[in-house]
């Protein structure tokens, strides 16, 4: 163990004894009182259940090993990998898996689990793009049958091994050829050449849950894909929603949440119940999104909640005055006065909805580095948003910034904010990602420096990606402690702990990433006997303490 990691293990534990304190009282002593008020309105809002997780766990070091290194007494166990049969009918699970998210069939011991794929490859699904710089209808297929995501059902058996079970009447395929429906304000304009239905989804990275029981998923960047299968961008860039037990609920993508390239959708509500969905857009110099419905979530309309989701104001943070400013287009209308170009280009809600990263600049939404995940705080209703790194900013290493709504309400309209965490030597973590908290608010981060960077130049501190688990209460509140690394070139994504946190899925994607040729594969990650390739593939990782 390094003296850096041995120092931070020391104190760790001196959280965790402190944390598991507050866990299990409730409204621990150590708890400031503003943190502890948090604690209750945030357990009414999400039916937030105090649970005791296991997180005495020794710090690993940095490390460039082929391999899901994990502190001692953990294991993992991998559930699915690309190509893998999921069911009867033959369905295969789709590519570069990123957002998972488990929902109990039985507790901790079987579940549905929805996971993101979200993009192909030339080498390791469908071939090389032909000389003619086209590829060919079977190529397309498979690129778009590659993506959208999994519904796969997972269980615990004797032995605590997590498996696949493909006799799963539940199991399913969402892919780029899945039909899907428009709802919102763009439904049917001209923004989208008047579609009401369109075909399929793909760049699935982040998402969320809905306070319904459904799926968001998020599509990040869809441009390629599209342009490749010859489709209607104007239709990708949205957030999806569906419901992975009903087949019958038909696939929607809601255009009042804005279209650009969605990491993610964090999902509460305010504090006069209307539904709130915080959005990243993962690009330089990007804004940081939040939508309100119109109308109020109400418990017993179940999965007809789903409407909420279609009218609504959609803001962009004004991180200098502290403001969330509306995208309506009287506000767009009245930013672009004087300029024709620009008036013709926004005419409707429905322009707003499409070219939305553009209105929110105009109306003054502040670019930032590269918003990624965004994370509500169950303690406290703060809002982590994972802020990834910006090269054009001298931001090599990225931040977590925490917006903290005036009177603690979702809905409020005006923020503060802090960095709570930055990447970097001092912190030992760069490029924070996908963020998932568990219920001792430990914040727990995934990285994303890309394959290409890794080991190498300001990076080689950090080894291969990792994972990190952050406090967010107590003393060591802000100081990263690394919980795992990734295979060779890979990321780690998706992290999300079944509801008792007994066991955490892990999605690895994009192993030997920068391979050029099939003899000389940088990584063979599962290692599992047969594979003449790298897979990505998910994780269940089991061994956390009580
Ligand atoms: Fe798909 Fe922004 O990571
Ligand atoms: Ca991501
Ligand atoms: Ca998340
Ligand atoms: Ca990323």
């Amino acid at each position: 163990m390094s003296e850096l990691n041995r120092r931070k293990f020391l104190t760790y534990v001196g959280t965790g004894v402190g944390a598991l304190t507050v866990a299990s009282t409730g409204l621990g002593a150590m708890v400031p009182k503003a943190e502890a008020r948090g604690v209750e309105a945030a357990s009414h809002l999400f039916g937030f259940q105090k649970k005791v997780s296991g997180l005495n766990f020794k710090p690993i070091d940095p490390t460039d090993k082929d391999d899901l290194v994990l502190p001692r007494g953990y294991k993992y166990d991998v559930v699915a990998a690309y190509g893998d049969v999921i069911n009867k009918k033959g369905d295969t699970f789709g590519f570069n898996n990123d957002f998972t998210l488990y929902f109990p069939i039985d507790g901790d011991k079987r579940g549905l689990l929805w996971v993101n794929h979200e993009y192909s490859s030339d080498l390791f699904v469908h071939g090389a793009r032909p000389a003619n710089g086209k590829y060919s209808a079977a190529q397309i297929q498979k690129m778009l049958y590659s993506q959208g995501g999994s519904i796969i059902e997972v269980y615990r058996d004797k032995e605590g091994t997590w498996k696949l079970d493909t006799d799963s009447k539940f199991a399913r395929r969402i892919t780029g050829l899945t039909p899907f429906q428009l709802t919102g304000p763009a439904k049917g304009s001209k923004a989208v050449g008047g579609a009401t239905n369109v075909q399929g989804t793909f760049a699935n990275c982040s998402g969320g849950k809905t306070l319904w029981g459904t799926v968001l998923s998020a599509e990040e960047n869809f441009e390629s894909t599209s342009k490749d299968a010859g489709l209607n961008d104007t239709h990708y860039g949205w957030i999806v929603e569906i419901d992975p037990f009903d087949p019958n609920f038909k696939p929607r993508k809601h255009t009042a949440l804005g279209r650009f390239n969605h990491e993610n959708a964090a999902v509460g509500l305010t504090n006069d119940n209307r539904v709130v969905v915080y959005m990243g857009d993962d690009k330089k110099d990007a804004c940081v999104y939040k939508f309100i419905s119109k109308n109020k979530y109400v418990k017993s309309r179940g999965k007809a909640n789903s409407d909420l989701l279609e009218e609504g104001t959609l803001y962009a943070a004004n991180m200098g005055s502290g403001k969330w400013v509306p995208l309506t287009i009287e506000n767009v209308q009245k930013a672009v006065k004087g300029n024709a170009d620009l008036l013709k280009k926004f005419q409707t809600q429905a322009d707003v909805a499409v070219h939305c990263h553009e209105a929110a600049l105009l109306v003054g939404g502040t670019p930032t580095d590269r918003p990624e995940d965004v994370e509500i705080s169950p303690f406290d209703k703060t809002v982590f948003i994972a802020h990834t790194n910006n090269d054009k900013h001298g931001n090599f290493h990225g931040h977590i910034t925490r917006f903290i709504e005036d009177g603690d309400d979702l809905g409020a309209l005006t923020f503060d904010f802090e960095i709570f965490a930055a990447g970097g030597k001092q912190s030992g973590f760069s490029a924070p990602d996908n963020l998932t908290f568990d219920s001792l608010g430990n914040l727990w981060t995934v990285t994303d420096m890309s394959s290409s960077k890794l080991n190498t130049g300001i990076y080689t501190h950090f080894a291969n990606n990792g994972m990190f688990v952050i406090p967010t209460i107590g003393k060591n509140t802000g100081e990263a402690f690394q919980f795992a690394s990734a295979p060779v070139e890979a990321e780690l994504t998706g992290p999300s702990f079944t509801p008792n946190e007994t066991t955490l899925f892990l999605s690895i994607q994009h192993p030997g990433e920068e391979t050029e040729n099939l003899n000389n594969l940088t990584s063979k990650w599962p290692h599992r006997k047969g594979d003449t390739m790298p897979r990505p593939g998910v994780v269940a990782i089991t061994g956390f303490k009580y």
